[in-house]
């Protein structure tokens, strides 16, 4: 008794030692824009996570304006935080602001994408990006029958934006699984646009990509209808079907697989209503909880846990990473992944 006892006070102690630890520590969290679902509840997290942990919070949303993101993490340096947690707009524009952020000795963790160009980057926590476009390319496979010989069949093909290294994992897991088909002719592209450089949409727009997808219709699909569509993320997937509809394809008649990324909201319900296939779903809580570890490690001088030291070069270093696992998801297993798990509630989906 007296044992468990001291043991208690031990702990006791040790919480309090590390809560008074962080009481007067200030993290940077900074996040590309509060106009995609996803970013949002990754701030959120991230916040109540840190601030669980006895850490002062400074969170700071760019909608997506590169200059704006660097001035915040400017200001962040100028107000004294001690670790930068950032989720990058355009990947490859934050030389600069790193140099400082290492001069001033700030250890910097790139948040769900990879900062490139800069030397100044201590770790990258995120999903296993190719993964989830091997997990998208493969539903096209199996729901087309593509392994056993089935097609031709009409694709188009769509990517993330140029700025962000994800949109090229995420293309380059799908087309990993599906570049066998189109060089065997078993997938048809009419529009001929299979390339990044091609099929991008900057900044994730679900505008750009409605407007694309009108205009590869009116193009080419006159005439004969299509078949599956690889959007590598919810926001485009949810401006594509807006487009389909549009152009008068009907739910459960002729609609078109359509693949998605992140399990926001209305693409669930998309998904409910038949106007999208599948998503992937990446749990922002369990990304959030790995980076608050990280911030803890590091700044008790001790090494972060990574599973991740080979693929994500950043062009100045090999970044080690910690990689949590994407998930399938789709009209039969959304409920256990998001509202059994306490992603969302039944109501939200409504
Ligand atoms: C993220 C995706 C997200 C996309 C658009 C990517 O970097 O990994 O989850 O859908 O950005 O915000």
């Amino acid at each position: 008794m007296k044992k468990m006892l001291l043991a208690l006070f031990a702990l006791v102690l040790l919480f309090s030692a590390t809560a008074a630890f962080a009481a007067d520590i200030l993290v940077g969290v900074a996040m590309p824009t509060q106009s995609l679902q996803r970013w949002n509840e990754d701030g959120a997290n991230m916040k109540k996570i840190l601030e669980g942990k006895g850490y002062k919070v400074d969170l700071q949303y760019a909608e997506n304006n590169v200059s704006v993101q660097i001035s915040q993490l400017e200001n962040m340096i100028t107000k004294g935080v001690k670790v930068m947690i950032i989720a990058s707009i355009d990947g490859s524009a934050l030389s600069d602001v790193l140099a400082k952020a290492a001069e001033a000795k700030i250890p910097v963790i790139a948040y769900d994408r990879l900062i490139r160009q800069s030397p100044n980057v201590d770790y990258y926590a995120t999903f296993d990006n190719f993964k989830v476009g091997v997990i998208q390319g493969k539903f096209i496979e199996e729901k087309l029958g593509l392994k056993d010989g089935k097609g031709p069949f009409n694709i188009e093909f769509f990517g993330g934006s140029p700025d962000d290294n994800n949109a090229f994992f995420f293309n380059g897991g799908a087309m990993s699984i599906l570049q066998p088909y189109l060089d065997s002719g078993k997938l048809v592209c009419h529009s001929g646009q299979t390339k990044m450089e091609q099929i991008g949409i900057l900044a994730w727009k679900s505008e750009d990509a409605q407007a694309r997808m009108d205009n590869l219709i009116s193009r080419s699909y006159t005439d004969k209808k299509l078949d599956a569509v690889l959007s590598p993320n919810d926001s485009l997937a949810y401006g594509i079907s807006a487009s389909l509809e549009n152009n008068g394809y009907i739910p459960g008649k002729d609609w078109p697989i359509i693949t998605g990324q992140d399990c926001d909201r209305a693409n669930v319900k998309n998904m409910i209503a038949g106007k999208q296939s599948m998503s992937v779903f990446k749990d922002t809580r369990a990304l959030a909880s790995k980076v608050a570890e990280m911030v803890d490690d590091i700044l008790q001088g001790k090494q972060p846990e990574v599973n991740d030291t080979k693929t994500y070069d950043n062009g100045m270093k090999v970044v080690p990473s910690y990689l949590l696992e994407p998930v399938f998801a789709d009209v039969n297993n959304y409920k256990e992944l998001l509202i059994d798990s306490g992603y969302y509630k039944e109501e939200d989906l409504k």
